[in-house]
């Protein structure tokens, strides 16, 4: 297959890249990086997420982040709701989506999200029913679609099982997760290969963090199976507060280089990308993990 000629990328950098950030990053530092990343093109940004302030407390500014961003027309806010109390809380804040996050692996979901994975699609169902109700968009994202801290080895199956719940209870689009970046491009190409056969290519997205560095070759292996969404998170922010050891997403500024490369295009400028990536490590006081963010300040700075 050709490879897709447009790619849309959502920065989730201001919520999985912040949440694992121990030191307190202000509502007003947060809005601002949104601002940045709207100004490079970004059209999808994942914003902040309504869950337990006890279990993410950097997240805990929530609301005051959506009342803080300067909303651009044409682009698309989402936020993270676990349950309906993080619905409720998140209604009134006008996310243009939301995303409900099950796992592929029991131990994972017990870890993540205190339920076992039944009780978590329980937990969805009217999530997902009212979102639609008010006009809102519901992602989903899987988690430990490719290995798990807890358990190990993730299958296909197990997979596969979990897509079609969420598809069940309704979710609108499938995030096929990596969230300790363990797979390689044929175990991806296969996991992507079930979300498939349950969504179509449009619906399907793939999310990858860089722990091990196969994120790049992972999504040039779901470009080969036509899929042209992926999360990543500006400057390689991130990570899973329970899932340990695990580090950011893939950073924007690399996946924008790769794809800038192949000819695909995003609607991103580079440059100032990498200037909302300067923002925010300026701001957490360190270097950016994305290698081309560093090469591209360091030829700025020579
Ligand atoms: P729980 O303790 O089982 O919930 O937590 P509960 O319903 O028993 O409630 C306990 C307390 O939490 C109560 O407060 C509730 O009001 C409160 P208390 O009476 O003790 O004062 N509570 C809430 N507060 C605010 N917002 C809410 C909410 N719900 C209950 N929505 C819960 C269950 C899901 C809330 C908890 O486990 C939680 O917040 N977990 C955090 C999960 C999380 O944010 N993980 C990181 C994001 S997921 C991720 O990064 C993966 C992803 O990137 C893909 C990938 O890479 O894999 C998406
Ligand atoms: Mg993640």
């Amino acid at each position: 297959m050709a490879l897709p000629t447009h790619v849309t990328l959502v920065d989730v950098g201001p919520r999985d890249g912040l949440q694992n950030e121990k030191q307190p990053v202000s509502t007003a530092h947060k809005a601002q990086l949104v601002a940045l990343l709207q100004e490079a093109g970004l059209k999808e940004i994942e914003v902040t997420s309504f869950v337990s302030p006890k279990w993410v407390p950097q997240m805990a500014d929530n609301a005051d982040v959506m009342a803080a961003i300067a909303r651009r027309p044409g682009v698309r806010y989402s936020v993270l709701t676990p349950n309906m109390k993080g619905f409720e809380a998140a209604l009134p804040t006008q996310p243009d989506e939301i995303v409900v996050f099950a796992a592929a692996s029991e131990a994972f979901s017990q870890k993540n999200i205190n339920c076992s994975i039944a009780e978590s699609i329980e937990r969805f169902a009217p999530v997902v029913a009212a979102a639609h109700e008010a006009g809102i968009k519901v992602r989903g994202a899987l988690s430990c679609a490719l290995g798990c801290p807890y358990q190990g080895e993730v299958s296909a199956d197990e997979v596969e099982r979990v897509v079609q719940l969420m598809k069940s209870i309704g979710v609108d689009h499938m995030g096929v997760a990596d969230t300790i970046g363990v797979g390689t491009p044929r175990k991806v190409q296969a996991a992507m290969e079930r979300a498939l056969k349950h969504y179509p290519l449009v619906e399907v997205s793939g999310h990858f963090h860089d722990t091990y560095g196969q994120a790049l070759s992972n999504i040039y292996a779901c470009l080969e199976l036509g899929v042209h969404t992926f999360d990543a998170s500006v400057a390689g922010l991130g990570g899973c507060p329970y899932a340990k050891g695990a580090t950011g997403n893939v950073a924007t500024e690399d996946v924008v280089f790769m794809l800038n490369g192949l000819g695909i295009d995003t609607g991103i400028d580079l440059d100032r990308l990498v200037d909302a990536g300067a923002f925010i490590s300026g701001v957490l006081e360190r270097a950016p993990v994305s290698r081309v963010a560093r090469a591209i300040l360091a030829k700025r700075a020579g």
